[in-house]
């Protein structure tokens, strides 16, 4: 394997050109304020509606922050807050659409943007696998205010049914039963203890995430444009939804809860911050509609900037108002916001959440669901896919193969796999991309420092060095299984790549192009 293929670089210039090209031109029609609700619609999803109450309470791999939780947002937000303004160099110097894969690729060379394109599946796809999970169980809770309960083996994971048997096999040995477990374990106990057997095997089965999913998959392969059209809508609709979260719940909060503020001290703050670090996933997938934005050189880094920043300032107030609503020790559930108000007596407010859960979830499927096929799609035009990834729909023009793809691969993860397991996995994927931007960064500046950059990331070398070091903190405070299962990862799309991509990559045999002259 020769180091010059492995760092081989997509001409910038070639990747401009072809956007160019009236064929290829997509209407530039989105300012600021359409790319910055854009990142609100990508970012505020399951983890402000979900992953919350277990960074707030504790999970199996674990502590929890407690009313400290508002801190923990404060860490990841200044991390993220340094990915963002390297992102934000990137995204205005290559205003393609795509992703980090298309920096890379432009920029650090094929190895690297291979690297970053397989880790961006656990960005999208698993992530989305975590987020169909919530919508579910927000869904459910629904289900239940209407007096119209699933059985617990057709709402639940395989996954967590099967660790629910494990664990209440272990409490009947040591003489307890299954009331003694918590709350999500016994619903996997049970949802395993009642599941139909086919051939011996439990059906166990999360059809809400799996029904999700499929119509999700399906609207995106029909109409991309009528989701976009949609998005701004949805945007509003959830921030709508929170905002009477905070304005009804802000009256029942009692100030004893907040004490103690950090029961689990810094290592409570720190690990539920590697846990939120879910919530704040979106901000770069503004870079996408790149092609759209109408001046993405100073759109791009204000929209990703705004909606961080926005989030931020709802994140906090969120985990302030919950944590004062109830004990932070009883928040360890999928669906806290509603929860909240349940365990209140507010039945009504919590259908109320719940529906606005599902719709605000809904919402945060799409762009993950539209982006991953892209960047399918991307790859297999490059050559590192087979070709039938780069194929697109002769009706529909979407990449429909990749589309349907990622909503099997979806679809299977969010029915069968546990939401812990998918949000620590989707985490560590996705700081490992934001700190292989960050030092490109660094790389590019050495080594290219006269390319005109429309937006400069400030205090280099500072910010990125920030960014990777802030990172690669969260990353340690995950647990060792799921680093273990993110180095099978790698390894895996390290295998792909050397039998495959390396060798079909078209950029590999192409003949290579004159420079051309910058102004
Ligand atoms: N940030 C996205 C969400 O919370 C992934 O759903």
């Amino acid at each position: 394997m020769r180091l010059s293929n492995l760092c081989r670089v997509k001409p910038l210039e070639a990747l401009v050109d072809e956007t160019e090209r009236p064929a290829h031109q997509l209407r530039r029609t989105l300012g600021p304020v359409q790319l910055t609700f854009l990142g609100i619609g990508a970012i505020v999803g399951a983890g402000i509606f979900s992953t919350v109450g277990t960074a707030a309470a504790g999970g199996p791999d674990h502590v929890g922050a407690g009313p400290a939780l508002v801190l923990s947002f404060l860490m990841v937000a200044v991390a993220c807050g340094f990915a963002a303004l390297c992102y934000a160099e990137f995204a205005a110097m290559v205003p393609v659409a795509g992703s980090a894969y298309t920096y890379a690729y432009a920029t650090l060379g094929e190895l690297i943007a291979w690297v970053i394109g397989w880790d961006l599946i656990l960005e999208y796809a698993v992530s989305n696998a975590a987020v169909a999970v919530a919508w579910s169980d927000y869904f459910q809770v629904l289900l239940r205010g209407f007096d119209v309960p699933l059985p617990p083996w057709l709402g639940t994971d395989y996954r967590s049914a099967a660790q629910g048997a494990a664990a209440l096999a272990e409490a009947r040995a040591a003489g307890a039963s299954m009331t003694d477990l918590g709350a999500v374990l016994m619903r996997g106990a049970a949802a395993f203890e009642q599941a139909p057997q086919l051939f011996g095997v439990r059906i166990v089965f999360n059809l809400p995430a799996f029904g999700v999913v499929a119509f999700v998959t399906w609207l995106v392969l029909i109409g991309i444009r009528e989701t976009a059209k949609v998005n701004t809508g949805l945007a509003v609709a959830k921030l709508a939804i929170i905002v009477f979260f905070l304005g009804l719940g802000a009256a029942y909060v009692r100030p004893e809860h907040w004490t103690p503020f950090a029961p689990n001290g810094f290592k409570g703050i720190s690990s539920a911050a590697a846990i939120i670090f879910f919530a704040y996933i979106g901000f770069d997938a503004i870079s996408t509609a790149s092609e759209e934005a109408r001046n993405p050189k100073r759109d791009m880094p204000i929209g990703i900037l705004a909606s961080l920043v926005i989030c931020t300032v709802i994140y906090v107030a969120v985990a302030v108002v919950l944590t004062g609503m109830v004990p932070w020790e009883t928040l360890g559930n999928a669906e806290p916001l509603a929860f909240a108000f349940e365990s209140l007596g507010m039945t009504w407010t919590a259908g109320i959440i719940a529906a606005g859960a599902v719709l605000a979830t809904t919402s945060a499927l799409i762009p993950y669901q539209v982006g991953q096929p892209r960047i399918f799609f991307a790859m297999g035009r490059d050559g590192l896919l087979p070709p039938w990834a780069a194929k697109v729909h002769p009706k529909f023009r979407t990449p429909h193969v990749t589309t349907l793809l990622t909503g099997v691969i979806v679809a299977v993860c969010s029915s069968a796999t546990n939401i812990n397991e998918l949000v620590e996995l989707t985490n560590i994927g996705t700081l490992f991309a934001f700190i292989l931007v960050a030092v490109g960064i660094l790389v590019l500046r050495r080594r290219d420092p006269d390319r005109p950059r429309p937006f400069r990331t400030p205090w280099v070398p500072w910010i990125p060095l920030g960014a990777t070091v802030s990172c690669l903190y969260l990353m340690l405070q995950l647990p060792l299984k799921t680093w273990i299962r993110f180095g099978g990862w790698l390894v895996i799309g390290l295998a792909i790549y050397a039998c495959y991509g390396r060798r079909r990559s078209r950029l590999a045999h192409q003949p290579p192009r004159p420079p051309t002259p910058r102004p």
